[in-house]
Protein backbone atom coordinates (compact mmCIF):
# COMPACT_ATOMS: atom_id res chain seq x y z
CA UNK A 1 0.00 0.00 0.00
CA UNK A 2 1.34 3.36 -0.22
CA UNK A 3 -0.68 5.65 2.09
CA UNK A 4 2.25 7.95 3.88
CA UNK A 5 1.92 6.99 7.42
CA UNK A 6 4.92 6.59 10.26
CA UNK A 7 5.80 2.80 10.80
CA UNK A 8 4.50 3.24 14.21
CA UNK A 9 1.45 4.73 13.84
CA UNK A 10 0.59 1.77 11.41
CA UNK A 11 1.28 -1.21 13.40
CA UNK A 12 -0.99 0.15 15.64
CA UNK A 13 -3.67 1.04 13.24
CA UNK A 14 -2.88 -2.77 11.78
CA UNK A 15 -3.01 -3.76 15.33
CA UNK A 16 -6.81 -1.53 16.00
CA UNK A 17 -7.83 -2.98 13.08
CA UNK A 18 -6.80 -6.71 13.82
CA UNK A 19 -9.01 -6.33 17.17
CA UNK A 20 -11.82 -4.81 15.38
CA UNK A 21 -11.66 -7.91 12.24
CA UNK A 22 -12.12 -10.31 15.23
CA UNK A 23 -14.50 -8.59 17.02
CA UNK A 24 -16.75 -8.19 14.60
CA UNK A 25 -16.63 -11.34 12.11
CA UNK A 26 -18.39 -14.05 11.68
CA UNK A 27 -16.26 -17.64 12.75
CA UNK A 28 -14.93 -18.08 8.92
CA UNK A 29 -13.52 -14.24 8.90
CA UNK A 30 -11.62 -15.03 12.25
CA UNK A 31 -9.71 -17.99 10.80
CA UNK A 32 -9.00 -15.80 7.81
CA UNK A 33 -7.94 -13.49 10.14
CA UNK A 34 -5.34 -15.18 12.20
CA UNK A 35 -1.61 -14.20 11.73
CA UNK A 36 0.66 -17.53 10.10
CA UNK A 37 0.37 -20.75 11.04
CA UNK A 38 2.56 -20.63 14.72
CA UNK A 39 3.63 -24.22 14.79
CA UNK A 40 7.35 -23.28 16.23
CA UNK A 41 5.92 -20.39 18.06
CA UNK A 42 7.91 -18.29 16.95
CA UNK A 43 6.53 -16.79 13.69
CA UNK A 44 4.78 -13.64 12.52
CA UNK A 45 4.81 -14.22 8.54
CA UNK A 46 1.87 -14.07 7.25
CA UNK A 47 0.36 -17.46 6.60
CA UNK A 48 1.02 -17.61 2.68
CA UNK A 49 4.57 -17.86 3.40
CA UNK A 50 4.25 -20.62 4.90
CA UNK A 51 1.43 -22.36 3.21
CA UNK A 52 0.82 -25.46 1.01
CA UNK A 53 -1.70 -24.80 -1.81
CA UNK A 54 -3.75 -27.03 -3.33
CA UNK A 55 -4.98 -27.04 -6.45
CA UNK A 56 -8.54 -28.83 -7.21
CA UNK A 57 -10.06 -29.29 -10.55
CA UNK A 58 -13.31 -29.04 -9.01
CA UNK A 59 -15.03 -31.10 -11.99
CA UNK A 60 -12.22 -34.36 -11.65
CA UNK A 61 -12.21 -33.98 -7.67
CA UNK A 62 -15.28 -35.63 -5.92
CA UNK A 63 -18.72 -36.43 -7.77
CA UNK A 64 -21.39 -36.56 -4.85
CA UNK A 65 -24.59 -36.64 -7.02
CA UNK A 66 -23.95 -39.37 -9.60
CA UNK A 67 -23.51 -37.58 -12.81
CA UNK A 68 -19.66 -38.41 -13.29
CA UNK A 69 -18.66 -34.50 -12.92
CA UNK A 70 -16.94 -33.38 -9.94
CA UNK A 71 -18.65 -30.84 -7.68
CA UNK A 72 -19.10 -28.49 -4.32
CA UNK A 73 -20.24 -30.99 -2.19
CA UNK A 74 -18.02 -33.99 -3.29
CA UNK A 75 -14.72 -31.22 -2.37
CA UNK A 76 -16.80 -30.59 1.22
CA UNK A 77 -16.64 -34.25 1.92
CA UNK A 78 -12.78 -34.53 0.89
CA UNK A 79 -11.89 -31.98 3.58
CA UNK A 80 -10.81 -34.41 5.94
CA UNK A 81 -8.59 -35.85 3.72
CA UNK A 82 -7.04 -32.70 3.00
CA UNK A 83 -6.28 -31.69 6.18
CA UNK A 84 -4.39 -34.92 7.38
CA UNK A 85 -2.33 -33.92 4.12
CA UNK A 86 -1.73 -30.72 5.50
CA UNK A 87 -3.11 -28.31 3.00
CA UNK A 88 -3.49 -24.62 3.84
CA UNK A 89 -5.39 -23.40 0.89
CA UNK A 90 -7.59 -24.79 -1.50
CA UNK A 91 -7.42 -22.82 -5.30
CA UNK A 92 -10.94 -23.92 -7.03
CA UNK A 93 -10.43 -23.37 -10.79
CA UNK A 94 -13.28 -21.97 -12.05
CA UNK A 95 -16.80 -22.67 -10.67
CA UNK A 96 -18.98 -20.45 -12.15
CA UNK A 97 -21.80 -20.59 -14.64
CA UNK A 98 -19.77 -21.15 -18.00
CA UNK A 99 -20.60 -22.73 -21.56
CA UNK A 100 -17.80 -25.27 -20.38
CA UNK A 101 -15.61 -24.77 -23.67
CA UNK A 102 -12.59 -24.17 -22.27
CA UNK A 103 -13.94 -26.03 -19.16
CA UNK A 104 -14.52 -23.20 -16.79
CA UNK A 105 -12.23 -20.53 -18.36
CA UNK A 106 -15.14 -19.26 -20.07
CA UNK A 107 -17.42 -17.49 -17.60
CA UNK A 108 -20.63 -16.07 -18.72
CA UNK A 109 -21.73 -15.27 -14.65
CA UNK A 110 -18.96 -14.20 -12.22
CA UNK A 111 -21.29 -13.65 -9.35
CA UNK A 112 -22.56 -16.95 -9.33
CA UNK A 113 -21.64 -21.12 -9.33
CA UNK A 114 -22.53 -23.53 -12.07
CA UNK A 115 -25.16 -25.78 -11.60
CA UNK A 116 -22.99 -28.51 -12.60
CA UNK A 117 -21.05 -27.92 -9.22
CA UNK A 118 -23.46 -26.63 -6.70
CA UNK A 119 -25.31 -24.05 -5.83
CA UNK A 120 -24.19 -20.67 -4.02
CA UNK A 121 -24.86 -22.13 -0.85
CA UNK A 122 -23.12 -25.28 -1.60
CA UNK A 123 -19.81 -22.80 -1.62
CA UNK A 124 -20.41 -21.51 1.78
CA UNK A 125 -20.85 -24.51 3.10
CA UNK A 126 -17.35 -25.17 1.77
CA UNK A 127 -15.85 -22.01 3.00
CA UNK A 128 -17.54 -22.51 6.40
CA UNK A 129 -16.44 -25.95 6.24
CA UNK A 130 -12.73 -25.62 5.02
CA UNK A 131 -12.88 -23.18 7.98
CA UNK A 132 -13.23 -25.54 10.23
CA UNK A 133 -10.34 -27.56 8.96
CA UNK A 134 -8.05 -24.61 8.89
CA UNK A 135 -8.34 -24.76 4.93
CA UNK A 136 -8.50 -21.26 3.10
CA UNK A 137 -10.34 -21.35 -0.29
CA UNK A 138 -9.17 -18.99 -3.20
CA UNK A 139 -10.50 -18.76 -6.65
CA UNK A 140 -9.51 -18.21 -9.97
CA UNK A 141 -10.12 -14.98 -11.20
CA UNK A 142 -10.32 -15.28 -15.21
CA UNK A 143 -10.08 -11.15 -16.02
CA UNK A 144 -8.60 -11.24 -19.34
CA UNK A 145 -11.76 -12.20 -21.00
CA UNK A 146 -15.22 -13.54 -20.44
CA UNK A 147 -17.16 -15.93 -21.98
CA UNK A 148 -19.43 -15.05 -25.71
CA UNK A 149 -22.33 -16.12 -23.62
CA UNK A 150 -21.81 -13.46 -20.83
CA UNK A 151 -24.39 -10.79 -21.07
CA UNK A 152 -21.33 -7.87 -21.94
CA UNK A 153 -20.43 -9.87 -24.54
CA UNK A 154 -23.72 -10.15 -25.86
CA UNK A 155 -24.51 -6.69 -25.43
CA UNK A 156 -21.49 -5.37 -26.89
CA UNK A 157 -21.78 -7.46 -29.97
CA UNK A 158 -25.37 -6.49 -30.63
CA UNK A 159 -24.52 -3.20 -32.55
CA UNK A 160 -21.55 -0.78 -33.12
CA UNK A 161 -22.58 1.95 -30.80
CA UNK A 162 -23.73 -0.17 -27.75
CA UNK A 163 -22.48 1.23 -24.54
CA UNK A 164 -20.54 -2.15 -23.84
CA UNK A 165 -18.99 -1.96 -27.43
CA UNK A 166 -15.82 -1.10 -26.04
CA UNK A 167 -15.67 -3.19 -23.28
CA UNK A 168 -14.31 -6.05 -25.64
CA UNK A 169 -11.34 -5.42 -28.46
CA UNK A 170 -13.99 -4.36 -31.86
CA UNK A 171 -12.14 -3.54 -35.26
CA UNK A 172 -12.01 -3.03 -38.38
CA UNK A 173 -10.64 -6.00 -40.79
CA UNK A 174 -7.56 -4.70 -42.98
CA UNK A 175 -10.11 -5.84 -45.88
CA UNK A 176 -12.81 -8.04 -46.88
CA UNK A 177 -12.14 -11.70 -45.20
CA UNK A 178 -9.08 -10.32 -43.71
CA UNK A 179 -8.55 -9.89 -40.08
CA UNK A 180 -7.28 -6.49 -38.48
CA UNK A 181 -3.69 -8.21 -38.08
CA UNK A 182 -1.68 -11.04 -37.50
CA UNK A 183 -1.98 -11.86 -34.15
CA UNK A 184 -2.67 -15.35 -33.09
CA UNK A 185 -4.87 -17.23 -30.65
CA UNK A 186 -2.55 -19.25 -27.83
CA UNK A 187 -5.69 -22.16 -28.83
CA UNK A 188 -4.77 -21.96 -32.59
CA UNK A 189 -4.76 -19.90 -35.80
CA UNK A 190 -6.20 -16.11 -36.10
CA UNK A 191 -7.18 -14.37 -32.72
CA UNK A 192 -9.73 -12.62 -34.64
CA UNK A 193 -13.54 -13.43 -34.96
CA UNK A 194 -15.40 -12.16 -37.80
CA UNK A 195 -18.59 -10.63 -37.07
CA UNK A 196 -21.09 -10.05 -39.89
CA UNK A 197 -24.07 -8.59 -38.00
CA UNK A 198 -21.17 -5.30 -37.29
CA UNK A 199 -18.88 -6.40 -39.95
CA UNK A 200 -16.26 -5.88 -37.70
CA UNK A 201 -13.26 -8.47 -35.67
CA UNK A 202 -13.42 -9.23 -31.86
CA UNK A 203 -9.97 -10.25 -30.77
CA UNK A 204 -9.57 -13.47 -28.41
CA UNK A 205 -6.21 -14.51 -27.21
CA UNK A 206 -7.64 -17.94 -26.46
CA UNK A 207 -11.00 -19.90 -27.48
CA UNK A 208 -13.40 -17.74 -29.80
CA UNK A 209 -15.55 -18.22 -26.99
CA UNK A 210 -13.46 -16.17 -25.13
CA UNK A 211 -13.18 -12.94 -26.19
CA UNK A 212 -10.78 -10.61 -24.51
CA UNK A 213 -11.87 -7.77 -22.32
CA UNK A 214 -10.89 -3.95 -23.23
CA UNK A 215 -8.90 -3.04 -19.97
CA UNK A 216 -7.81 0.00 -21.38
CA UNK A 217 -12.02 0.74 -20.64
CA UNK A 218 -12.00 2.03 -17.11
CA UNK A 219 -15.40 0.63 -16.70
CA UNK A 220 -13.98 -2.88 -17.43
CA UNK A 221 -11.62 -2.63 -13.88
CA UNK A 222 -14.66 -1.64 -11.91
CA UNK A 223 -16.82 -4.45 -13.16
CA UNK A 224 -14.11 -7.04 -12.26
CA UNK A 225 -12.87 -5.31 -9.15
CA UNK A 226 -16.74 -5.57 -8.14
CA UNK A 227 -16.43 -9.21 -8.73
CA UNK A 228 -13.77 -9.08 -6.62
CA UNK A 229 -15.57 -7.65 -3.73
CA UNK A 230 -18.46 -9.96 -4.05
CA UNK A 231 -16.15 -12.80 -3.24
CA UNK A 232 -13.97 -11.26 -0.42
CA UNK A 233 -17.09 -10.61 0.99
CA UNK A 234 -18.19 -14.76 1.09
CA UNK A 235 -14.75 -15.09 2.59
CA UNK A 236 -12.28 -16.02 0.24
CA UNK A 237 -8.96 -15.87 1.20
CA UNK A 238 -7.59 -14.59 -2.27
CA UNK A 239 -7.19 -15.21 -6.13
CA UNK A 240 -5.18 -17.26 -8.29
CA UNK A 241 -4.92 -14.51 -11.57
CA UNK A 242 -5.42 -16.37 -14.57
CA UNK A 243 -3.26 -15.23 -18.04
CA UNK A 244 -2.69 -11.88 -16.60
CA UNK A 245 -0.02 -11.41 -18.71
CA UNK A 246 -2.19 -10.97 -21.88
CA UNK A 247 -4.74 -8.08 -20.55
CA UNK A 248 -3.13 -5.50 -22.37
CA UNK A 249 -2.41 -5.35 -26.62
CA UNK A 250 -0.31 -2.82 -28.03
CA UNK A 251 -3.01 0.14 -29.30
CA UNK A 252 -0.86 -0.11 -32.80
CA UNK A 253 -1.94 -3.51 -33.52
CA UNK A 254 0.75 -3.37 -35.69
CA UNK A 255 1.74 -7.47 -37.00
CA UNK A 256 3.78 -9.48 -34.90
CA UNK A 257 7.23 -10.24 -35.77
CA UNK A 258 6.86 -14.24 -37.51
CA UNK A 259 10.05 -16.40 -35.93
CA UNK A 260 11.45 -19.81 -37.94
CA UNK A 261 9.45 -22.72 -37.69
CA UNK A 262 5.55 -23.39 -37.37
CA UNK A 263 3.84 -24.36 -33.99
CA UNK A 264 1.45 -27.59 -33.18
CA UNK A 265 -1.27 -26.36 -34.72
CA UNK A 266 0.38 -25.52 -38.20
CA UNK A 267 0.54 -21.61 -37.93
CA UNK A 268 3.80 -19.87 -38.10
CA UNK A 269 5.91 -19.28 -34.76
CA UNK A 270 5.15 -15.50 -33.71
CA UNK A 271 6.58 -13.06 -31.27
CA UNK A 272 4.38 -12.19 -28.84
CA UNK A 273 5.97 -9.44 -27.93
CA UNK A 274 2.63 -6.99 -28.85
CA UNK A 275 0.13 -8.70 -26.61
CA UNK A 276 2.14 -10.47 -23.78
CA UNK A 277 3.44 -8.68 -20.35
CA UNK A 278 2.73 -5.01 -21.11
CA UNK A 279 3.85 -2.84 -18.81
CA UNK A 280 0.04 -1.71 -17.97
CA UNK A 281 -0.57 -5.17 -16.48
CA UNK A 282 1.41 -3.74 -13.37
CA UNK A 283 -1.08 -0.44 -12.57
CA UNK A 284 -4.16 -3.17 -12.57
CA UNK A 285 -2.10 -5.09 -10.63
CA UNK A 286 -1.48 -2.39 -8.06
CA UNK A 287 -4.99 -1.77 -7.77
CA UNK A 288 -6.01 -5.05 -7.24
CA UNK A 289 -3.59 -5.16 -4.42
CA UNK A 290 -4.71 -2.46 -3.22
CA UNK A 291 -8.22 -3.68 -2.94
CA UNK A 292 -7.32 -7.15 -1.37
CA UNK A 293 -5.32 -5.21 1.25
CA UNK A 294 -8.11 -3.27 2.57
CA UNK A 295 -9.95 -6.20 3.84
CA UNK A 296 -9.54 -7.94 7.04
CA UNK A 297 -7.21 -10.55 7.25
CA UNK A 298 -4.23 -11.61 4.94
CA UNK A 299 -5.70 -12.21 1.47
CA UNK A 300 -3.05 -13.25 -1.19
CA UNK A 301 -3.17 -12.67 -4.90
CA UNK A 302 -1.26 -15.55 -7.05
CA UNK A 303 -0.10 -15.27 -10.41
CA UNK A 304 -0.33 -17.53 -13.34
CA UNK A 305 3.20 -16.13 -14.44
CA UNK A 306 4.64 -18.06 -16.73
CA UNK A 307 8.06 -16.02 -17.11
CA UNK A 308 11.58 -17.27 -18.67
CA UNK A 309 14.03 -15.43 -16.53
CA UNK A 310 14.25 -14.35 -12.93
CA UNK A 311 14.35 -10.88 -13.48
CA UNK A 312 10.89 -10.61 -14.72
CA UNK A 313 8.98 -12.53 -11.98
CA UNK A 314 10.69 -10.61 -9.96
CA UNK A 315 8.95 -7.79 -11.56
CA UNK A 316 5.76 -9.55 -10.85
CA UNK A 317 6.35 -9.01 -6.83
CA UNK A 318 5.97 -5.16 -7.73
CA UNK A 319 9.02 -1.86 -7.04
CA UNK A 320 6.93 -1.63 -3.59
CA UNK A 321 6.08 -5.31 -3.16
CA UNK A 322 2.78 -3.89 -4.14
CA UNK A 323 1.31 -6.29 -6.84
CA UNK A 324 1.34 -10.31 -6.69
CA UNK A 325 2.30 -11.64 -3.60
CA UNK A 326 2.82 -15.22 -4.87
CA UNK A 327 3.62 -15.23 -8.92
CA UNK A 328 4.12 -18.70 -9.81
CA UNK A 329 8.12 -19.27 -10.23
CA UNK A 330 7.80 -22.12 -13.91
CA UNK A 331 11.88 -22.02 -13.52
CA UNK A 332 12.13 -24.64 -11.41
CA UNK A 333 9.25 -27.16 -11.83
CA UNK A 334 9.16 -26.97 -15.39
CA UNK A 335 12.91 -27.65 -16.01
CA UNK A 336 11.30 -30.97 -17.41
CA UNK A 337 14.55 -33.34 -17.09
CA UNK A 338 16.56 -34.37 -13.64
CA UNK A 339 19.47 -31.78 -14.28
CA UNK A 340 20.61 -31.14 -11.23
CA UNK A 341 23.13 -28.17 -12.30
CA UNK A 342 19.71 -26.45 -13.39
CA UNK A 343 18.42 -27.33 -10.59
CA UNK A 344 20.49 -25.98 -8.76
CA UNK A 345 20.83 -22.48 -10.46
CA UNK A 346 17.07 -21.89 -10.65
CA UNK A 347 16.92 -22.53 -6.83
CA UNK A 348 19.66 -20.06 -6.33
CA UNK A 349 18.28 -17.63 -8.19
CA UNK A 350 14.97 -17.98 -6.36
CA UNK A 351 16.76 -16.73 -3.51
CA UNK A 352 18.87 -14.35 -4.94
CA UNK A 353 16.86 -12.66 -7.83
CA UNK A 354 13.60 -12.13 -6.15
CA UNK A 355 14.55 -9.55 -4.46
CA UNK A 356 13.57 -11.09 -1.14
CA UNK A 357 9.91 -12.30 -2.44
CA UNK A 358 9.12 -15.58 -1.25
CA UNK A 359 8.85 -17.87 -4.22
CA UNK A 360 6.12 -19.86 -5.31
CA UNK A 361 7.41 -23.26 -6.95
CA UNK A 362 5.04 -25.57 -8.79
CA UNK A 363 5.68 -28.78 -11.24
CA UNK A 364 2.34 -29.35 -11.59
CA UNK A 365 -1.37 -28.08 -12.92
CA UNK A 366 -4.32 -28.69 -14.99
CA UNK A 367 -2.34 -27.50 -18.00
CA UNK A 368 0.54 -29.91 -18.49
CA UNK A 369 1.24 -33.10 -18.47
CA UNK A 370 1.92 -34.16 -14.50
CA UNK A 371 5.54 -34.08 -12.77
CA UNK A 372 5.07 -37.72 -12.76
CA UNK A 373 5.43 -38.66 -16.42
CA UNK A 374 7.78 -35.10 -17.25
CA UNK A 375 10.48 -36.60 -14.80
CA UNK A 376 10.00 -40.19 -14.43
CA UNK A 377 12.57 -42.66 -16.44
CA UNK A 378 10.09 -45.35 -16.15
CA UNK A 379 11.56 -47.11 -13.64
CA UNK A 380 12.06 -45.11 -10.89
CA UNK A 381 9.38 -43.00 -10.66
CA UNK A 382 7.84 -42.68 -7.42
CA UNK A 383 11.62 -42.37 -6.33
CA UNK A 384 11.98 -39.28 -8.42
CA UNK A 385 9.09 -38.35 -7.14
CA UNK A 386 9.55 -37.94 -3.79
CA UNK A 387 12.81 -36.01 -4.79
CA UNK A 388 10.33 -33.46 -6.63
CA UNK A 389 8.50 -33.35 -3.60
CA UNK A 390 11.51 -32.57 -1.29
CA UNK A 391 12.21 -30.07 -3.31
CA UNK A 392 8.83 -28.26 -3.29
CA UNK A 393 8.70 -28.60 0.30
CA UNK A 394 11.73 -28.26 2.17
CA UNK A 395 12.95 -25.83 0.31
CA UNK A 396 11.79 -22.13 1.45
CA UNK A 397 8.91 -21.85 -1.24
CA UNK A 398 5.51 -21.54 -0.44
CA UNK A 399 4.24 -25.00 -2.23
CA UNK A 400 1.65 -24.99 -4.84
CA UNK A 401 0.48 -28.44 -5.62
CA UNK A 402 -2.47 -29.98 -7.77
CA UNK A 403 -4.63 -32.97 -6.84
CA UNK A 404 -3.44 -36.17 -7.35
CA UNK A 405 0.34 -35.17 -7.50
CA UNK A 406 0.72 -36.84 -3.90
CA UNK A 407 -0.43 -39.90 -5.08
CA UNK A 408 1.63 -40.56 -8.32
CA UNK A 409 -0.92 -40.26 -10.53
CA UNK A 410 -0.07 -40.75 -14.14
CA UNK A 411 -1.39 -38.32 -17.43
CA UNK A 412 -3.84 -40.34 -19.20
CA UNK A 413 -3.20 -38.87 -22.54
CA UNK A 414 -5.88 -39.39 -25.03
CA UNK A 415 -5.06 -42.35 -27.82
CA UNK A 416 -7.57 -41.02 -30.32
CA UNK A 417 -8.62 -37.62 -31.51
CA UNK A 418 -12.70 -38.73 -31.09
CA UNK A 419 -12.00 -39.12 -27.37
CA UNK A 420 -10.33 -35.67 -27.09
CA UNK A 421 -12.66 -33.34 -24.77
CA UNK A 422 -10.05 -30.15 -24.67
CA UNK A 423 -10.88 -28.33 -27.95
CA UNK A 424 -7.13 -27.36 -28.36
CA UNK A 425 -6.57 -31.58 -28.46
CA UNK A 426 -9.28 -31.40 -31.25
CA UNK A 427 -7.45 -28.80 -33.16
CA UNK A 428 -3.80 -29.27 -32.77
CA UNK A 429 -4.20 -33.60 -32.80
CA UNK A 430 -1.38 -35.11 -33.33
CA UNK A 431 0.49 -32.54 -32.05
CA UNK A 432 -1.37 -30.90 -29.70
CA UNK A 433 -3.10 -33.33 -27.53
CA UNK A 434 -5.18 -31.12 -25.41
CA UNK A 435 -4.83 -31.14 -21.40
CA UNK A 436 -7.30 -33.96 -20.58
CA UNK A 437 -4.69 -36.27 -19.48
CA UNK A 438 -3.55 -34.34 -16.45
CA UNK A 439 -7.12 -33.58 -15.54
CA UNK A 440 -8.46 -37.30 -14.95
CA UNK A 441 -10.77 -38.19 -11.61
CA UNK A 442 -9.41 -38.01 -8.61
CA UNK A 443 -7.98 -41.50 -7.41
CA UNK A 444 -9.31 -42.66 -3.27
CA UNK A 445 -10.05 -46.17 -4.01
CA UNK A 446 -9.66 -49.15 -6.03
CA UNK A 447 -13.36 -49.36 -6.80
CA UNK A 448 -15.02 -48.54 -9.87
CA UNK A 449 -13.99 -45.21 -10.65
CA UNK A 450 -11.44 -45.15 -8.44
CA UNK A 451 -13.66 -43.91 -6.02
CA UNK A 452 -14.43 -40.65 -7.69
CA UNK A 453 -18.47 -41.56 -8.63
CA UNK A 454 -21.04 -44.08 -9.56
CA UNK A 455 -21.29 -43.24 -12.94
CA UNK A 456 -18.93 -43.01 -15.89
CA UNK A 457 -16.57 -39.75 -15.35
CA UNK A 458 -16.55 -37.35 -17.84
CA UNK A 459 -12.80 -38.00 -18.57
CA UNK A 460 -11.66 -42.02 -18.05
CA UNK A 461 -9.40 -43.14 -14.63
CA UNK A 462 -5.65 -43.65 -15.64
CA UNK A 463 -5.51 -48.06 -15.07
CA UNK A 464 -3.40 -47.19 -12.55
CA UNK A 465 -5.78 -46.86 -10.68
CA UNK A 466 -6.01 -50.18 -8.18
CA UNK A 467 -2.78 -49.73 -6.96
CA UNK A 468 -2.10 -46.20 -7.01
CA UNK A 469 -4.83 -44.18 -4.67
CA UNK A 470 -5.33 -42.64 -1.56
CA UNK A 471 -6.79 -45.76 0.06
CA UNK A 472 -3.88 -47.99 -0.66
CA UNK A 473 -0.84 -45.47 -0.01
CA UNK A 474 -2.66 -44.79 2.86
CA UNK A 475 -2.09 -48.00 4.30
CA UNK A 476 1.61 -48.40 3.14
CA UNK A 477 3.99 -46.50 4.98
CA UNK A 478 6.68 -45.95 2.18
CA UNK A 479 3.97 -44.66 -0.19
CA UNK A 480 4.47 -41.65 -1.97
CA UNK A 481 1.14 -39.98 -0.29
CA UNK A 482 2.71 -40.87 3.23
CA UNK A 483 5.75 -39.32 2.10
CA UNK A 484 3.94 -35.79 1.02
CA UNK A 485 2.09 -36.26 4.17
CA UNK A 486 5.79 -36.65 6.21
CA UNK A 487 7.39 -33.14 4.44
CA UNK A 488 4.32 -31.45 4.74
CA UNK A 489 4.28 -32.22 8.72
CA UNK A 490 7.89 -31.63 8.82
CA UNK A 491 8.01 -28.18 6.93
CA UNK A 492 5.66 -26.99 9.91
CA UNK A 493 6.89 -28.08 12.83
CA UNK A 494 10.95 -28.14 12.30
CA UNK A 495 12.28 -25.04 13.20
CA UNK A 496 15.11 -24.76 10.26
CA UNK A 497 12.51 -25.84 7.63
CA UNK A 498 9.71 -23.72 8.37
CA UNK A 499 11.86 -20.34 9.16
CA UNK A 500 15.34 -21.04 7.70
CA UNK A 501 17.38 -19.58 5.07
CA UNK A 502 17.98 -21.71 2.11
CA UNK A 503 21.68 -21.94 1.44
CA UNK A 504 21.91 -23.85 -1.57
CA UNK A 505 25.40 -26.13 -2.24
CA UNK A 506 27.34 -27.20 -5.53
CA UNK A 507 27.54 -31.19 -5.49
CA UNK A 508 26.61 -31.01 -9.51
CA UNK A 509 29.52 -33.65 -9.85
CA UNK A 510 28.28 -36.29 -7.49
CA UNK A 511 24.97 -35.57 -9.21
CA UNK A 512 23.27 -34.46 -5.91
CA UNK A 513 20.98 -31.71 -5.38
CA UNK A 514 21.40 -30.73 -1.62
CA UNK A 515 20.97 -27.37 0.63
CA UNK A 516 20.77 -26.38 3.93
CA UNK A 517 18.02 -24.41 5.98
CA UNK A 518 19.68 -22.53 8.48
CA UNK A 519 17.07 -21.12 11.11
CA UNK A 520 18.10 -17.63 13.25
CA UNK A 521 19.23 -19.81 16.19
CA UNK A 522 19.20 -23.59 16.95
CA UNK A 523 20.15 -26.31 14.80
CA UNK A 524 20.42 -26.29 10.78
CA UNK A 525 18.97 -29.20 8.64
CA UNK A 526 20.57 -30.77 5.37
CA UNK A 527 18.48 -31.77 2.39
CA UNK A 528 20.07 -34.22 0.16
CA UNK A 529 18.80 -35.54 -3.18
CA UNK A 530 20.26 -38.22 -5.22
CA UNK A 531 19.61 -37.01 -8.75
CA UNK A 532 20.81 -39.80 -10.03
CA UNK A 533 20.28 -44.27 -10.31
CA UNK A 534 23.79 -44.76 -8.69
CA UNK A 535 23.84 -44.92 -4.72
CA UNK A 536 26.04 -42.12 -2.89
CA UNK A 537 28.08 -41.73 0.13
CA UNK A 538 29.28 -38.21 0.13
CA UNK A 539 30.64 -35.53 2.51
CA UNK A 540 29.36 -32.66 3.66
CA UNK A 541 32.02 -31.44 6.01
CA UNK A 542 33.68 -29.24 3.03
CA UNK A 543 29.70 -27.58 3.01
CA UNK A 544 29.55 -27.06 6.46
CA UNK A 545 32.65 -25.16 7.06
CA UNK A 546 32.08 -22.56 4.15
CA UNK A 547 29.11 -21.79 5.37
CA UNK A 548 30.27 -21.32 9.17
CA UNK A 549 28.53 -24.37 10.26
CA UNK A 550 29.98 -26.68 12.92
CA UNK A 551 28.66 -30.37 12.44
CA UNK A 552 29.52 -34.16 12.60
CA UNK A 553 26.62 -35.82 12.41
CA UNK A 554 23.27 -35.97 11.47
CA UNK A 555 19.83 -36.64 13.08
CA UNK A 556 17.33 -38.47 10.34
CA UNK A 557 14.30 -36.70 9.98
CA UNK A 558 13.43 -38.32 7.40
CA UNK A 559 15.09 -40.63 4.46
CA UNK A 560 13.15 -42.37 1.38
CA UNK A 561 15.54 -45.32 2.01
CA UNK A 562 13.42 -47.08 5.13
CA UNK A 563 16.83 -49.09 5.96
CA UNK A 564 18.99 -45.90 6.89
CA UNK A 565 19.84 -45.17 10.63
CA UNK A 566 18.85 -42.56 13.32
CA UNK A 567 21.95 -40.97 12.93
CA UNK A 568 24.37 -40.29 10.13
CA UNK A 569 28.00 -39.26 9.47
CA UNK A 570 28.27 -35.81 8.07
CA UNK A 571 31.41 -37.83 6.27
CA UNK A 572 29.50 -40.41 5.05
CA UNK A 573 25.20 -39.69 4.01
CA UNK A 574 24.01 -42.89 2.06
CA UNK A 575 21.86 -41.79 -0.80
CA UNK A 576 19.99 -44.84 -3.04
CA UNK A 577 19.37 -44.41 -6.16
CA UNK A 578 17.08 -41.15 -6.51
CA UNK A 579 17.18 -41.12 -2.54
CA UNK A 580 16.81 -38.27 -0.69
CA UNK A 581 17.49 -37.55 2.88
CA UNK A 582 16.95 -34.80 5.76
CA UNK A 583 18.58 -34.60 8.90
CA UNK A 584 19.81 -31.83 11.72
CA UNK A 585 23.01 -31.12 11.76
CA UNK A 586 24.91 -31.86 15.55
CA UNK A 587 28.40 -31.48 16.62
C1 LIG B 1 -5.06 -20.28 -18.16
C2 LIG B 1 -5.69 -21.52 -17.59
C3 LIG B 1 -6.05 -22.42 -18.74
C4 LIG B 1 -7.05 -21.70 -19.61
C5 LIG B 1 -6.50 -20.35 -20.06
C6 LIG B 1 -7.56 -19.47 -20.64
O1 LIG B 1 -3.88 -20.56 -18.83
O2 LIG B 1 -4.84 -22.12 -16.68
O3 LIG B 1 -6.57 -23.64 -18.30
O4 LIG B 1 -7.36 -22.47 -20.72
O5 LIG B 1 -5.96 -19.61 -19.00
O6 LIG B 1 -8.42 -19.02 -19.65
CA1 LIG C 1 -21.79 -34.04 -9.80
Amino acid sequence: MTRKITPLLSSLLSLLLAIAAIATLPAQAQVLARPGWAGSGVTVDPWWKHAVIYEIYPRSFQDSNGDGIGDLKGITGRLGYLQSLGVDAIWLTPIYPSPQVDFGYDISNYEAIDPQYGTMDDFEELVKEAGRHNIRILMDLVLNHTSDQHPWFKESESSLNNPKRDWYIWRDGKGPGQPPNNWQSLFGHSAWKYDAKTNQWYYHKFYPQQPDLNWRNPEVQKAMFDVVRFWLNRGVAGFRLDAIQTLFEDPSLQDEKLLPGTNDYGDPNQDDSLTDYLPEVHNVLRDLRKLTNSYPGTRVLIGETYLNNVGDLAKMYGPKNDELQLPMDTQVGFINKLDVTEFRERLQEAETGLDGNQPLLVFDNHDNPRSWNRYGDGVHNEAIAKVLATILFATRSTALMYYGQELGMDTNTPTRKEDVKDPIGILGWPREKGRDGERTPMQWDESNYAGFSTARPWLPVPASYKTVNVADESKSPNSLLNWYKQLIALRRSNHALHDGTNIVLNHDSDNVLAWIRRPATGAAVLVACNFSATPKSLSFKQDLRQNHIRGAFLRTLLRSDPSIQPTMDIDAVQLQPFGVYIGEIHF
